[in-house]
C-alpha cells in the first residue's frame, strides 16, 4: 500500500478505535450484509459516529435517510434519538432493505426506524404529499446522479435550523474541472442554495479521504 494511504489508513483506525468501536450489534450488521452479497459501501464507523454527534447536536427527533443499504449508517443514526425519536429510510433494492430491516431489528431499533422501498425520488415526493411532519437531520447516501433532486425534495422537508448531509462528496474527480458529476453538481448546488450554510468536510475512509457536506438550514 503507497505510504500516504497507509498513513490515512493509521489515522482512520487510531479514530474508530479511540472514539468509535461497534458493539455486537454493528459488527454483526456489517457481516450479515457482507454474507448477503451486499456491496460493502456503508459509512466508515469513525463516519457513522460523526453522523452520531451530529444527530445528537441537532437534538434530532426525526431522521430521514436516503439509502439504506444494509441498515449500518441507520442503526448509528437511529441511536442519537430519544425516546419517541424516529426515523425513515429510503431504499430502492428490496432485498436490500430486507437485510436493513432484521439488522435494525437486532440493534433493538425496529421501533424507532421504518425502511420504505421504492426509488427515492418517489418516495420524498410521497413524503411531502402525505404532509409529513419536517425532520431535524437528513441524511444522503445514495446514486449520486440523484443527489440534486434528493436535496430539492430534502430541503422543504427540514426544520429551519435543521441538518442536510451528503455523503461521498470529495471524490478524486471534484478537483478535475472537466470533470461533470453527480457529486459535483450536488456541492454545486449546495454552495449556492440560499437558505443553506454549508462546509464540506473531508472524512477518512480506510485507506483513502472522502467528504461528508454538512448544510444547516438557516430558513
Ligand atoms: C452507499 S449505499 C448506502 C449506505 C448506507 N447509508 C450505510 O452507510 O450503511 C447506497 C444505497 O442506495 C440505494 N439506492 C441507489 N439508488 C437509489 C434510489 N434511486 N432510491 C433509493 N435508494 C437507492 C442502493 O441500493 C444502496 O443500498
Amino acid at each position: 500500500m503507497p505510504e500516504q494511504e497507509q498513513t490515512f489508513q493509521n489515522y482512520d483506525r487510531y479514530i474508530s478505535e479511540l472514539f468509535a468501536s461497534e458493539d455486537e450489534a454493528l459488527r454483526a450488521a456489517r457481516e450479515e450484509a457482507r454474507r448477503e452479497g451486499l456491496p460493502g459501501i456503508h459509512v466508515s464507523p469513525s463516519e457513522g459516529k460523526l453522523l452520531h454527534v451530529l444527530a445528537r447536536m441537532a437534538g434530532a427527533r426525526r431522521i430521514l435517510e436516503v439509502g439504506t443499504l444494509g441498515g449500518y449508517s441507520a442503526i448509528w443514526l437511529a441511536r442519537a434519538l430519544p425516546e419517541g425519536g424516529r426515523m425513515i429510510s429510503l431504499e430502492i433494492d428490496p432485498h436490500h432493505a430486507e437485510v436493513a430491516r432484521r439488522n435494525v431489528e437486532r440493534a433493538g431499533l425496529s421501533g424507532k426506524v421504518e425502511v420504505r422501498v421504492g426509488p427515492a425520488s418517489e418516495s420524498l415526493a410521497q413524503l411531502q404529499a402525505a404532509g409529513e411532519a419536517q425532520f431535524d437531520l437528513v441524511f444522503i447516501d445514495a446514486d449520486k446522479d440523484g443527489y440534486v433532486d434528493y436535496l430539492k425534495k430534502a430541503v422543504p422537508l427540514t426544520r429551519a435550523g435543521g441538518l442536510i448531509l451528503g455523503d461521498n462528496t470529495l471524490p478524486d474527480a471534484v478537483l478535475d474541472p472537466a470533470a461533470d458529476s453527480g457529486t459535483k453538481r450536488y456541492n454545486a448546488a449546495v454552495a449556492a442554495h440560499p437558505d443553506l450554510v454549508s462546509i464540506l468536510i473531508p472524512v477518512l475512509r480506510g485507506h483513502g479521504l472522502d467528504g461528508l457536506l454538512v448544510s444547516i438550514k438557516a430558513s
